[in-house]
């Protein structure tokens, strides 16, 4: 089924100048980017994004890192685009992440661990929505 997903390059991988790789690699993957941006999270927002998390032991870890520098949020469509993305994305934990998935071979923790991917239908939707309310880009 054709599904739209949204991706985060956490503020390791934009510092460690692995944004090109990585969005090659998901084009290759056979993602088709309807949106793209770079943004500096604010405290609030990255709180509100993360809302289902706010209860974890990691959640202020957590939200200091992903208003610690820029990331680059983007829209994707692909078949089955949600768990698609996850499976090459790789586990949470880069020692668990499968061979040549971008944790695997981008992430150095559990925490800095390079891209956030949408992980159900109802997340993608809600993550969209909140990142990119506008609803796409300019029509041209
Ligand atoms: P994401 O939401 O970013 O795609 O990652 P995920 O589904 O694989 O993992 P999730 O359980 O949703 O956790 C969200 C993010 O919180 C950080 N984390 N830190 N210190 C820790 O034990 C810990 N556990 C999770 C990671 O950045 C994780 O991706
Ligand atoms: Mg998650």
């Amino acid at each position: 089924m054709r599904e739209k997903t949204l991706a985060i390059l956490k503020p390791d991988a934009v510092k460690a100048k692995h944004v090109g790789e990585i969005i090659a690699f998901l084009e290759t993957e056979g993602f088709v980017i309807l949106d793209l941006k770079m943004i500096r999270m604010e405290k609030e927002q990255a709180e509100g994004f993360y809302a289902v998390h706010r209860e974890r032991h990691f959640f202020s870890s957590l939200i200091r890192f992903m208003t610690s520098g820029p990331v680059v949020a983007m829209v994707m469509e692909r078949d089955n685009a949600i768990s698609h993305l996850r499976q090459v994305m790789g586990s949470t934990d880069p020692a668990q992440a499968g061979e040549g998935s971008i944790r695997r071979r981008f992430a150095t923790s559990v925490e800095k661990n390079a891209i956030h991917g949408s992980d159900s239908a109802d997340s993608a939707a809600f993550e969209i929505g909140f990142l990119f309310p506008a609803g796409g880009p300019p029509a041209n």
